[in-house]
């Protein structure tokens, strides 16, 4: 009796643990050269358990594919559109268009507009500071004016930089609001505080480590195996929480100490840096998935649910390597929506596989490499060169799962690359009689050769339509290549 009351008692807990990654929330970035078919992309956040998407514009296509679904969603103005919005009416044009016209049943559960995306980075060198909180301002305003303010709120995704310890104080709480914004965060916080909005962060132990080769390895993790870093009598044990807390104390300090906090983003890349791979991808959500499970929130805001929207969702090949190669592979899904290792998402340990993309159509079996006749070595480099510029070679780079390959490997993958990104288009496997087509799977070892879905969008230019016009461009990358060397 006994033994069965226990039985249905974890049968229960079992149930509503897996049916209930309650509140987890994903990023669906779009920067991919062929994307999967929005309505597919829906399914599998619902198959997996997400019930929260976070976006990073409102184009309609994801929109419409979002209709119908009751997802929360918090769609997104790009940092390019802010300063057009510091303009009142264009701020309610924007809001009419992409919240208000989805706000009907089977319409799209709007809950939060991202105004920007990390607007503060040093690297924008402060081009989007003037323009932020008014925008801020202005896009609340026009939500309440259309009679939404109650259920959308706008709010500022804004990376971790934006605040720190002073270097001789390096701890959780003396965080404060970095000095050349500090006026516009004060301003920001104040104004979210009243509207009840909440403060959106992105903490990325990741870069932590890829930062700084002296970064304490098990800091980034949530193993609790580092040595603890001690603030007024509180041992951090991973920077996640010193982070978040840092944040914290620089909200104290402000006044607004209880202003909620959402992290937007949060994950670990799987390739395009030694630090990128499976494994530590793997060491790290399982650590999150555990802490958030149990709701033990971080020192300061101790046993308080965290909200949290993982990044991301798939791989992006044409997102910018700006920041670093691993930019293009922070999906817990492949570019065409295959789970890349197991989890657990509820926290409970149980790793197992994620529910993939469903009906996703692939090109032909095809592959190009270089040619086993290729005979002029001077001309492959140009070659390679070429169709690293206009397809994405970032496995090929230090540390990746393509770094292996030798000379005609590294061939090899790029054509391949630029065949597939080009749709297979048979003029785009030629590289001057250097590439030849194969249906034999020419993958090596680690390094993936993949085959490209069947885009869901053609708008998307990435290179040339055709390549007869090869030399021309080549001359043009050429000319572009030395004179960069002067
Ligand atoms: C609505 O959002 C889309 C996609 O982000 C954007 O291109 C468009 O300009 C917005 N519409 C208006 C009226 O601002
Ligand atoms: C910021 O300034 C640096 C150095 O002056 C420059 O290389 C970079 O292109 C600038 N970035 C932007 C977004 O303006
Ligand atoms: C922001 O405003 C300040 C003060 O008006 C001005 O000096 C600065 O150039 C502006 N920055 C940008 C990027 O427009
Ligand atoms: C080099 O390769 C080209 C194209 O495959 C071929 O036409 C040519 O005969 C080869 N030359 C030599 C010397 O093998
Ligand atoms: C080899 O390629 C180079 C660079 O494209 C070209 O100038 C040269 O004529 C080629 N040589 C042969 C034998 O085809
Ligand atoms: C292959 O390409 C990568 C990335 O460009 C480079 O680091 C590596 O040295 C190349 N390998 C060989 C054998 O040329
Ligand atoms: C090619 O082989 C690799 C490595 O064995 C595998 O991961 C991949 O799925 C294969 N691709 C196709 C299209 O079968
Ligand atoms: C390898 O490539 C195949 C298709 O060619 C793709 O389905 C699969 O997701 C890829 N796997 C990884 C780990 O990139």
């Amino acid at each position: 009796m006994l033994r069965f009351g226990y039985f249905l008692l974890s049968l229960f807990i079992g149930l509503v643990c897996f049916g209930n990654v309650d509140g987890l929330g994903m990023n669906w970035g779009t920067m991919a050269s062929h994307k999967l078919p929005p309505k597919v992309v829906v399914q599998m956040l619902k198959d997996n358990g997400f019930t929260k998407v976070k976006l990073f514009d409102a184009d309609e296509d994801t929109m419409k594919g979002l209709a119908g679904s009751d997802m929360e969603v918090m769609v997104a103005i790009p940092n390019g559109q802010l300063d057009a919005m510091t303009d009142y009416d264009t701020a309610k044009k924007w809001v009419a268009k992409n919240v208000t016209r989805y706000n009907f049943k089977g319409g799209v559960n709007v809950k939060y507009v991202a105004v920007g995306n990390e607007p503060f980075l040093t690297s924008y060198n402060g081009s989007f500071q003037n323009s932020t909180f008014p925008a801020l301002q202005n896009i609340q305003n026009a939500l309440n004016e259309a009679g939404l303010g109650d259920q959308v709120k706008a709010t500022v995704p804004l990376n971790a930089d934006v605040y720190e310890s002073p270097v001789d104080n390096p701890v959780p709480s003396a965080g404060k609001f970095r000095t050349d914004i500090s006026t516009d965060m004060s301003d920001i916080v104040q104004f979210l505080s009243k509207s009840n909005a909440p403060f959106t962060v992105n903490i990325y132990p990741f870069l932590s480590l890829y930062q700084s080769d002296d970064f304490p390895v098990d800091y980034a993790f949530f193993d609790g195996l580092s040595k603890p870093i001690v603030d007024n009598g509180i041992s951090y044990t991973n920077v996640f929480d010193a982070n978040f807390d840092t944040l914290v104390s620089a909200l104290k300090a402000e006044g607004v100490g209880n202003l909620p906090i959402f992290v937007g983003e949060v994950g670990w890349p799987t390739d395009g840096d030694k630090n990128g791979n499976v494994l530590l991808a793997q060491r790290f959500y399982s650590g999150l998935f555990k802490k958030l499970a149990a709701n033990t929130g971080t020192p300061l805001r101790p046993n308080q649910y965290l909200e949290v929207y993982l990044f991301g969702l798939l791989d992006e090949d044409v997102k910018s390597v700006a920041p670093g190669n691993f930019e293009r592979h922070w999906g817990i899904f492949t570019y065409d929506g295959q789970p890349k290792y197991p989890m657990d998402l509820t926290g409970q340990g149980q790793d197992k596989t994620l529910v993939g993309a469903k009906d996703v159509k692939y090109l032909e079996q095809k592959w190009c490499v270089l040619s086993p006749n290729a005979n002029n070595s001077s001309a492959l480099e140009d070659n390679i060169d070429y169709a690293c510029t206009y397809a994405d070679c970032t496995k090929l780079g230090y540390g990746s799962s393509c770094n292996g390959l030798d000379a005609q490997g590294n061939a090899s993958y790029a054509f391949n690359m630029y065949f597939q990104t080009q749709n297979q288009k048979e003029d785009s496997c030629m590289f001057q009689g250097l590439a030849t087509l194969t249906s034999q799977n020419a993958s090596q070892g680690n390094c993936n050769f993949t085959i490209q879905i069947v885009s869901s969008s053609s708008g998307l230019h990435l290179g040339p339509s055709s390549l007869y016009h090869v030399g021309l461009l080549l001359l043009a990358f050429e000319i572009v290549v030395s004179f960069s060397f002067l």
